[in-house]
């Protein structure tokens, strides 16, 4: 046979040369043997460089049984070569591409910068491989169901998602500028005033915000519409599809995912994406603290708030040094602080225990072994802090059970989030008000909830959207809410609101985090191991080196000029 591929790792054996050749399907061990091979050929192979690219010539024999591995896939042949030729040389590699047992991975910044390379380790293979059968599983599934994929502009308007623009500088207009969508939000609704009835993409979103673990400047969402809908279309939709896409990476999941509205999430978990693979929920104690004198509790009962918090089964045994770790984490998230108390053989211990009688002890509803952690203050406060606590605990006490999958909706969050007496949108601008809740819009609009979803998975928000408004009247309204008057809400969404009044039906839809669903599939713990070409953290591109300086020139002929320092 003739095989070609790269020098994963050589050996030689004083006589005999193996190499283990590796492509895209694998890895394959090729003897060079004085009985098969020239001397001359087992010369030039002892001195091949690793990463190389060779075409060999040779015959696939099985190996003696007592020298087969069972670790490898091909591990029962090799190639007995009988001639070869080095077709693309490599110099010594930057960074190592096969790794030995327990060998560390180089440096993420160096396997950035030398990308080309990183890419070949058969881990990030596997991982695009998936990716890659993902998308295909997307389109036959969602063109199984009459949906039609239909690309929209990469140049375009700004289209609010909550985050700051991308904005690209054009030449031909002096001084006007185009944004690089954040999402294709608009263009799909148009699509269904337009008559198309069922849209899909797999559409690439650039979003200059803060980044993390799990998110990039520049990402691909599986995004959907349809027209003639109603939230639990969209929900059955969307679970029927991640239902094929989990069974890609083999993964059997349950039909339908339970649905939770915000408020309970809230008020239950102190998230709105709760990991519901352990129980840990949270429980008010305001009862217990109110008209004690333990100041704390009584101060922030005075001023409305509620003493809200978590049991920990068997948290009594975490040392005061452990605690003292979890009270950090709460006051990472904006808490002052972590009222402990545990039950232990002799009582209830801790700061407030004096505080409690009996009978407020027995309220708590601790067993022995138990630790009980509160917060107090306002629920935007405790919140937080109970979402923070309750994963530190889970990871803390091992809580999340092996291979549990938890998979939920949250539904009915509110349309705004209110700052400082400045609404926004939870989701976007264009998510409908939940109908029972029209009369609230403008005398009490932080009580209007949104016909809005979100899907979480383990904790993770894999998607969200929402029905919107079809009515150019509501949306109006809504936008004059958000602080745009009809003037401004004609200049920046005029094209939106014309076509609402061109006859809009009813329509909805949602977008999943494609880069996230890879992530969680195929077990990596940053995007950046499903994407080819990712971005750092700090949104650089090491590889190719963006961004980069323009010179004055280019800058000029854009009508642009750099600030002087
Ligand atoms: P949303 O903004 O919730 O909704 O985005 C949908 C999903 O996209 C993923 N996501 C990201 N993934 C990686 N990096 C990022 N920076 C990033 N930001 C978001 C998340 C998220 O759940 N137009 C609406 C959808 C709709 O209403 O139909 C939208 O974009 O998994």
């Amino acid at each position: 046979m003739v095989l070609g591929g790269w020098v994963h790792r050589t050996r030689n054996l004083g006589g005999i040369v193996f190499l283990d050749l590796r492509d895209r399907a694998g890895i394959v061990q090729v003897s060079f043997d004085p009985k098969s091979t020239p001397a001359e050929v087992i010369e030039r192979a002892a001195k091949l460089g690793l990463e190389s690219v060779i075409i060999v010539e040779g015959k696939v024999e099985l190996r003696p049984a007592e020298v087969r591995n069972a670790e490898m896939a091909t591990g029962a042949v090799e190639i007995q070569a009988t001639s070869f030729r080095v077709v693309g040389p490599a110099e010594t590699p930057a960074i190592p591409v096969a790794r030995g047992r327990g060998e560390k991975l180089a440096a993420e910044e160096l396997r950035l910068r030398h990308r080309h390379l990183d890419l070949r380790r058969p881990e990030l293979q596997q991982n695009l491989v998936l990716r890659h059968h993902l998308q295909q599983a997307t389109r036959r599934f969602l063109d199984e169901r009459g949906f039609l994929e239909i690309e929209t502009p990469i140049l375009t308007k700004p289209t609010p998602e909550g985050a700051r623009d991308y904005i690209v500088p054009s030449r031909v207009h002096e001084g006007e500028f185009y944004a690089l969508p954040q999402s294709p939000q608009l263009y799909k609704q148009l699509l269904m005033v337009s008559g198309f009835d069922r849209y899909f993409q797999i559409a690439r979103c650039f979003r200059d915000e803060d980044l993390r673990a799990d998110r990039q400047p520049e990402f691909t969402q599986i995004d959907i519409e349809a027209a003639f809908v109603d939230r639990e279309d969209i929900m059955r939709l969307t679970e029927e599809m991640l239902a094929v896409l989990f069974a890609v990476a083999g993964i059997e999941i349950p039909d339908r995912f339970e649905r939770l509205p915000y408020a309970e999430a809230m008020e239950r978990f102190g998230s709105d994406r709760p990991d519901m693979r352990y129980a840990l929920e949270a429980f008010d104690a305001s009862e217990v603290f109110s008209g004690t004198e333990f100041g704390i509790t009584t101060s922030a009962l005075g001023a409305g708030g509620r003493v809200r918090g978590l049991r920990i089964p068997g948290g009594a045994a975490l040392s005061r040094k452990q605690v003292d770790e979890m009270e950090a984490v709460a006051k990472s998230a904006g808490a002052a602080g972590l009222i402990r108390l545990k039950r232990t053989p002799t009582g209830l211990e801790g700061p407030a225990a004096k505080f409690l009688d009996a009978g407020r002890a027995d309220h708590l509803r601790l067993a022995e072994g138990d630790l009980c952690l509160l917060v107090a203050g306002s629920d935007n406060i405790s919140n937080p802090a109970i979402d923070r606590v309750r994963q530190d605990a889970a990871v803390r006490l091992s809580l999340v059970p092996s291979n549990a999958r938890a998979f939920v909706w949250v539904t009915d969050f509110p349309l705004f989030s209110c700052t400082d007496g400045v609404l926004t949108s939870v989701h976007h601008p264009f998510t409908s008000p939940h109908p029972d809740d029209l009369g609230l819009l403008e005398s009490q609009p932080e009580g209007v909830r949104a016909l809005a979803y979100d899907v979480v998975y383990n904790g993770t928000e894999l998607g969200g959207g929402s029905i919107r408004i079809s009515d150019p009247g509501l949306q109006r309204r809504v936008l004059g809410q958000l602080g745009i008057d009809d003037e401004s809400a004609q200049t920046r969404f005029g094209f939106l609101l014309d076509a609402l009044s061109a006859g809009a039906p009813p329509h909805g839809g949602i977008a999943l985090g494609f880069d996230r669903l890879v992530m969680m599939l195929s077990g990596a713990t940053s995007l950046r191991d499903v994407i080819a070409f990712p971005k750092t953290t700090a949104a650089r591109a090491l590889f190719e080196g963006a961004p980069t300086a323009v010179p004055d020139k280019d800058l000029h002929d854009l009508h642009l000029e750099r600030l002087k320092q």
